[in-house]
């Protein structure tokens, strides 16, 4: 902030100084205001032009900038240059809740995202991850019906948990996610306590073309701390931007956030054999089998200085890869791959890459030219090949990301494998994972979100998807909702509240 006698004078946004703050230009003290009164016009159309379209899912969220160090010698698993021995670089992080609005409480029970930058010296590396290791789909054609049975009905503009209830139970994939979800990492007590993971395979290459398969995982430094229901609901009464301001305030003070990074490798052929699709991403690997190696430490120590362009404006695409790493044949990652520069596109538009937080650290060569809000002017030529000094594509060896695919086009599941099944996984993590007091909060979870206007028919389904996962959760559900409601379920649900307006009489 200036200094209060030395502040700079008010200007239009062409520079030129304005006469008042406070007054328009009129006709006379008491006349009518005229159309001319240039900075009256511009901070009016300018207000009324503020808002950008707010992203489809994770709408709400904050982040801050930081820088990622290599503390181990992993460069037998790749050749990029952001995880070479040594190696700093800085990033930024976005961390958010994903079916709410904007404006919607941080301490709502979803999973969180965690989508990191890296300005590498060979390009923008992004890692758009979760703070879970699974995900609730594995075909990216559900995934928008997924999100808008998560978000708002069409005729009341409520949110829904027979929606939510009845899209999981006819998608049993969503099993591994789901129980994630209603247990105590469902609602992080902070961002700052949490864990973040890529949750998709990536595949790595090494400086000698050696390819392996590798998940991320981040695990805070702070150690997990997570909010009860209760306490999660009354957050959202008393600060609904908790998280928001937990992680400005925290850095403010000088507590730097950090998380360290563990790969899972596996070896590119154990991906043809092993009894686990690799690439589902409803599944993880158990630990035993891919054991964490350290790569290195992220901190967070800057806050932004302007929410619109730094944290609103940021755009993460998993499509951002550089040399050493690359997508696998994860279909959601492959779909993923074009969302996300299309969303930022129809956001932001076609030039969003120039906004500072989106703009690569290191030199830009592209044919991509024109188009609105172009900030960089592009030169002769602009095509290639061209005989007149354009850039020229120069191939370099064992890009990642290439793999073996060969087949008849089809539109099928995965081919299963020999643990392939949507419910020993979840059922793992209740038994074996979780201890006597989580699985009783897991239960008391899962029976206040089926209490809350879930139809009698998605119930019953409800109560058979968990008996699925694991047999007492099953029957504790089913006791403990029948108890609360006394009995069936008066609940009319999406279909029996179309026919009771349709049974309205016409005005
Ligand atoms: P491990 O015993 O080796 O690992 C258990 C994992 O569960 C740890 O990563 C632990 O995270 C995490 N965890 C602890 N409490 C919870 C909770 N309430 N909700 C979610 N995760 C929790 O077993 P496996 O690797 O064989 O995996 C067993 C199950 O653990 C899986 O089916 C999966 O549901 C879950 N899990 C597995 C992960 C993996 O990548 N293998 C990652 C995260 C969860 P932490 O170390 O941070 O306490
Ligand atoms: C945001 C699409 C799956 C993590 C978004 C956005 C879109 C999208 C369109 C908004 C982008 C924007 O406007 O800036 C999809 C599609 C998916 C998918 C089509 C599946 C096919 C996933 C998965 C994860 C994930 C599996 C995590 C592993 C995120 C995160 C953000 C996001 C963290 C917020 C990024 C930010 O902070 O700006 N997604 N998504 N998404 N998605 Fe996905």
């Amino acid at each position: 902030m200036a200094d209060e006698n030395s502040v700079p004078p008010t200007t239009t946004d062409a520079g030129i100084r304005v006469q008042s703050e406070e007054h328009s230009l009129t006709v006379g003290r008491d006349g009518p205001i005229l159309l001319h009164d240039h900075y009256l016009l511009e901070q009016m159309a300018n207000f009324n032009r503020e808002r950008i379209p707010e992203r489809q899912p994770h709408a709400k969220g904050s982040g801050a900038f930081g820088h990622f160090e290599v503390t181990n010698d992993v460069s037998k698993y790749t050749k990029a240059k952001v995880f070479q021995p040594g190696a700093r670089t800085d990033m930024i992080a976005r961390f958010s809740t994903v079916a709410g609005e904007k404006g919607s409480p941080d301490t709502w029970r979803d999973p969180r995202g965690f989508a990191l930058k890296f300005y590498t010296e060979d390009g923008n590396f992004d890692m758009v991850g979760n703070n879970t290791p699974v995900f609730f789909i594995r075909d990216p054609l559900k995934f928008q019906h997924f999100i808008r049975s998560q978000k708002r009905r069409q005729d009341n503009g409520l949110r829904d948990h027979d929606m939510q209830w009845d899209f999981w139970t006819l998608s049993p994939e969503s099993a591994h996610q789901v129980t994630w979800l209603m247990g105590d990492r469902g609602i992080p007590k902070s961002w700052r306590h949490m864990n973040g993971y890529s949750s998709h395979t990536y595949m790595l290459t090494n400086a000698s073309g050696d390819k392996f398969w590798v998940k991320f995982h981040f695990k805070t430094d702070q150690g997990i701390d997570c909010f009860t229901q209760e306490e999660a609901d009354r957050m959202a009464g008393a600060d609904s931007d908790y998280h928001r301001r937990d992680l400005f305030n925290a850095i403010q003070k000088g507590d730097h956030p950090s998380w360290t990074l563990y790969w899972q490798i596996m070896p590119y052929e154990d991906a043809k054999t092993y009894r686990i699709n690799p690439f589902d991403l409803t599944k993880v690997w158990p630990h035993e089998d891919y054991p964490l190696i350290e790569v290195g430490r992220m901190t967070l120590d800057r806050n932004p200085t302007d929410f619109h362009t730094e944290i609103e404006q940021a755009a993460f695409e998993p499509n951002n890869m550089v040399p050493g790493i690359g997508l696998s044949p994860d279909k959601m990652l492959l779909a993923r791959g074009f969302a996300y520069a299309d969303a930022h596109r129809a956001r932001m538009g076609v030039n969003y890459k120039q906004i500072p937080v989106n703009k690569p650290q290191c030199p830009v060569h592209s044919y991509s030219k024109d188009g609105a809000m172009r900030t960089e002017n592009s030169t002769d030529p602009v095509y290639a090949p061209n005989s007149y000094g354009g850039p020229a594509a120069q191939p370099y060896p064992g890009e990642a990301g290439l793999w073996h695919a060969d087949g008849e086009m089809v539109r099928e599941a995965y081919t299963l494998r020999a643990d392939d099944d949507d419910w020993s996984q979840p059922g793992k993590l209740i038994r074996n994972v979780m201890d006597d007091a989580a699985r009783d909060r897991l239960v008391t979870n899962i029976v206040g979100h089926l209490s809350a206007g879930v139809s009698e028919k998605v119930l019953r389904r409800a109560f058979e998807y968990w008996r699925n996962i694991d047999d007492q959760t099953g029957r504790r559900v089913e006791a403990g909702v029948r108890e609360k409601l006394g009995g069936e379920s008066d609940q009319p649900g999406l279909a029996s509240a179309q026919s009771v307006r349709e049974a309205e009489p016409a005005e």
